[in-house]
């Protein structure tokens, strides 16, 4: 059945099949209002309102909203996540306000607190332990190994000279193709091989040029096994499943470090600081051995580095996949984080991999992108490695020591007022008064509801 969607404007042309409702062909092809209005005319009984919003969200400058709307396909508008920062980093003798995209109430108000911390005690030390991105073109060859072998000892320098146009301008800069091999993984699943290749990318995060290199790989390797006399017909015909970059980056590893004696912890937060130490570290002992808790541990470490890779416009997807990966490399999910206390020492380090990028990609079209960037000093990737491994570190730092402490809900719940405030929409007064209030007495959510229903009355 064909149906059309009008609107004072336009005319909408869809398909929809009686057993598949509200489903359309096409519509990548619409203009952004005739999209909008499908989706009204789809979905929405108060169109008006819906619309109002949609556009309210536009940019009224037309051409960062059009920079904006062709970084996606089907852009309707725009979704905005607080920018916020963090101030008062010390890392490595340098001081960072670090920008931090995240709408979580108390992550930045965690990390400045650790920030500022660690600011009084030596600061961040922070240091890139390795720059190794790999990708893989995986491939089915029904043969001899042996003979495999031989093909690739013959095809490998190809597959590096037929890429030469493509690394030229990295290898100028001292990056490009570290190695590939070939590997047999056939045991795992039958005629199943790789080209395991290594990159360095510099201050890419490198994506578009490992898959593009790849892909040449997987044409060149192709071809030339069709030409290769010492395979038989089968053996000529192996197949390239697919080309693509690992976001599995073991070897592209950060490692950033706090440390202070024992009683320079005391705060007023910490009054017994020996008895603070122990605690914490066997918090962390905790999340190394325990997966429920890991988990959750780890997920407030992705509180910090996923707010500052968002800021800095990398894939944060990539990078939360990798971290994952990395927590679990020795069989079980553990910790990112590790702590001891010796010799009246007390250490805590994270150890993360983290492949990012300061050129490339949207680091050079999003304007709050490169005034994040300008923010932290025009970072290298190495840079922004440590930067961003920081983030994460003080982030579990803040929340571990709320949790051995006072107990995470205080400090999330005094962050937290605010929104509940707006759900109610109070006034400037009824804040103002509210969060006075909420100085001296317990946030909960049904205390908030009680105060607001009090000052109305
Ligand atoms: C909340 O977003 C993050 C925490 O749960 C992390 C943790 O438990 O360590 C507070």
């Amino acid at each position: 059945m064909h149906t059309f969607y009008t609107n004072p404007s336009i005319f909408v042309f869809s398909k929809i099949r009686t057993n598949m409702p509200n489903t359309i062909s096409g519509f990548s092809k619409l203009s952004k209002s005739q999209k909008i209005e499908w989706l009204l005319n789809t979905y929405f009984t108060n169109k008006d309102n819906a619309r109002a919003l949609v556009k309210q969200y536009w940019n009224s400058d037309d051409k960062l909203q059009k920079l904006h709307d062709e970084f996606i396909e089907n852009t309707i508008t725009n979704y905005y996540l607080p920018l916020g920062v963090a101030p008062n980093f010390l890392i490595n003798e340098t001081t960072y306000t670090i920008p931090m995209a995240i709408e979580e109430s108390s992550v930045i108000a965690a990390a400045s607190k650790a920030a500022k911390f660690w600011l009084d005690r030596g600061g961040f030390k922070a240091e890139v332990l390795s720059t190794e991105k790999i990708g893989q073109v995986h491939f089915i060859y029904k043969g001899d190994f042996n003979k495999l072998k031989a093909f690739f000892k013959h095809v490998k320098p190809k597959l590096i000279s037929d890429t030469a146009s493509i690394t030229k301008s990295m290898e100028r800069r001292g990056g490009g193709i570290l190695d590939i091999q070939l590997r047999n993984k056939s045991q795992d699943l039958p005629n199943y091989y790789q080209l395991h290749a290594t990159f360095e990318t510099l201050d890419a995060m490198g994506a578009n040029f490992i898959n593009t290199c790849l892909e040449q790989f997987a044409t060149t390797f192709k071809n030339e096994a069709l030409k290769f006399d010492d395979f038989n017909t089968e053996e000529k015909d192996l197949s390239v499943v697919m080309s693509i970059l690992s976001n599995y980056v073991p070897q592209c590893i950060v490692r950033a470090e706090v440390s202070c004696k024992i009683e320079d912890l005391k705060s007023k937060d910490i009054p017994n600081p020996e008895e603070f130490a122990q605690k914490f570290k066997q918090a962390i002992n905790i999340a190394e051995i325990e997966p429920y808790r890991a988990v959750t541990h780890n997920k407030g470490i992705m509180n910090g580095i996923d707010a500052v890779v968002l800021a800095t416009g990398n894939d944060f997807r990539a990078v939360e996949a990798g971290v994952h990966a990395y927590a679990a490399k020795d069989g079980s999910y553990s910790s990112l984080t590790h702590c001891s206390v010796t010799d009246d020492i007390f250490k805590f380090w994270i150890e993360i991999p983290l492949a990012l990028g300061t050129v490339g990609g949207l680091t050079s079209l999003h304007p709050l992108v490169k005034f994040s960037l300008e923010m932290l000093q025009k970072p290298t990737a190495k840079d922004l490695m440590k930067i961003v491994a920081v983030a994460g570190l003080a982030q579990n730092f803040g929340a571990v020591k709320s949790l051995t402490t006072t107990g995470i809900q205080e400090g999330h719940m005094k962050m937290h007022l605010m929104n509940i405030l707006n759900q109610f929409e109070a006034t400037d007064d009824e804040k103002t008064k509210l969060v006075e209030h909420f100085k001296t007495n317990v946030v909960t959510h049904s205390a908030v509801v009680e105060a607001i229903k009090n000052i109305r009355a």
